[in-house]
């Protein structure tokens, strides 16, 4: 009876501490501050990680201090998916996460894993800075979570612990790739020869380590970052896919907010972005320079035949209800932009 109650009130505590969206006291004494958590999986060193922080200062700065967020770095509050689901629910208010998890939550944003339909960065920030992502992000209001902006996370390409490097699609032939919680990466392994198998981000390092998958795929600060590049010998720019991160936040949080607070989050999410765009090339230079030194070695194979071994994914997203209208807009975005994956 006793270690019941005591584990209620134990139960009582951690929830107490856990709810999203505590208020407390602001400093000048008067009205109650919010206080926001952001949770996330990279590291305090990532750039990510950098223009998360810039958010929360900012959002501090457009509020007056009424809106505050703490973000939690290093996946502390739980995976990916996990922490996603926290926020649809509720107990974690935002969180900053791939667009190719986030096709679990709903199916349009499955289009960010469109095998090569974006075809480089210049082309990903037309498409993301435009109202085809404004769209997307509202999207998913009746799912319980809206997007607010994007940050680049580059262009996902092939990394093994093998001998041999991925130069073409037939060298994933029997190889078991790491993917993210995505049917659409599973599939687009599957069309390249590989045999997916879908696990955590953070399960990756040991897995990679005790040949429980033989590669993954990602940007190259996964590298240096995840310190993958200690059991990495190959690392393929085939660049499959630029899906970005995207930061969101639930919509019982945002409910909670008033109109001018929505709208200086808003902002600051977006002024964000703009300096992730400023930290972010500068870090992919930098993971290559020290990934080189942790014995990866590099390579750029000629990305035509991955982009027609995948033809028929494509496709799919061409005629599926909830993609076929963002896959021609993405597409239109890109009319101008040079591709160096054609066939
Ligand atoms: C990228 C992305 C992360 C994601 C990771 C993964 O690094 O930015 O949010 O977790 O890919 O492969 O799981």
């Amino acid at each position: 009876m006793k270690k019941t109650f005591f584990t209620l009130m134990g139960v009582i505590l951690i929830s107490g501490l856990l709810a999203a969206c505590g208020s407390t006291s602001s400093a000048d004494g008067g009205k109650d501050a919010v206080t926001l958590k952001l949770a996330h999986n990279q590291s305090e060193d990532h750039p990510v990680n950098k223009s998360l922080e810039k958010f929360a200062d900012l959002v501090k700065d457009k509020t007056d201090g009424s809106v505050k967020v703490k973000v939690y770095p290093n996946g502390q509050l739980g995976e990916e998916k996990e922490v996603m689901e926290s926020v649809q629910n509720g107990t974690i208010d935002l969180t900053k996460v791939s667009s190719n998890t986030l096709e679990s939550l709903d199916n349009v944003y499955s289009i960010f894993s469109a095998p090569f339909l974006i075809k480089n960065q210049e082309h990903l920030n037309k498409v993301m800075d435009s109202d085809i992502a404004e769209d997307i992000y509202k999207s998913t209001e009746d799912k319980g979570i809206l997007g607010l902006t994007w940050y680049d996370a580059g262009e996902r390409n092939f990394y093994t612990n093998k001998d041999k490097a991925i130069e073409t699609p037939g060298d994933l032939k029997g190889l078991k790739i790491r993917t993210q919680a995505s049917k659409t990466l599973e599939k687009n392994i599957e069309l390249l020869g590989g045999n997916p198998t879908s696990m955590d981000f953070g399960e990756l390092y040991t897995a990679m380590q005790q040949g429980v998958v033989d590669g993954a795929e990602n940007n190259v600060t996964a590298m240096t970052d995840q310190k993958l590049g200690e059991v990495t010998k190959h690392f393929s720019f085939d660049q499959h896919m630029f899906s970005p991160d995207i930061l969101v936040i639930g919509k019982s949080t945002y409910d909670k907010l008033d109109s001018d607070q929505r709208k200086a989050v808003k902002e600051a999410a977006e002024e964000s972005s703009e300096y992730h765009k400023d930290v972010w090339n500068d870090a992919v230079e930098k993971s290559i320079a020290e990934a080189k030194d942790m014995g990866v070695e590099f390579h750029y194979p000629d990305k035509a035949p991955f982009k027609e071994a995948t033809q028929s994914l494509r496709e799919k997203f061409k005629n599926a209800d909830a993609t076929a209208d963002y896959y021609k807009r993405i597409k239109e975005a890109g009319e101008d932009i040079d591709d160096d994956s054609e066939e």
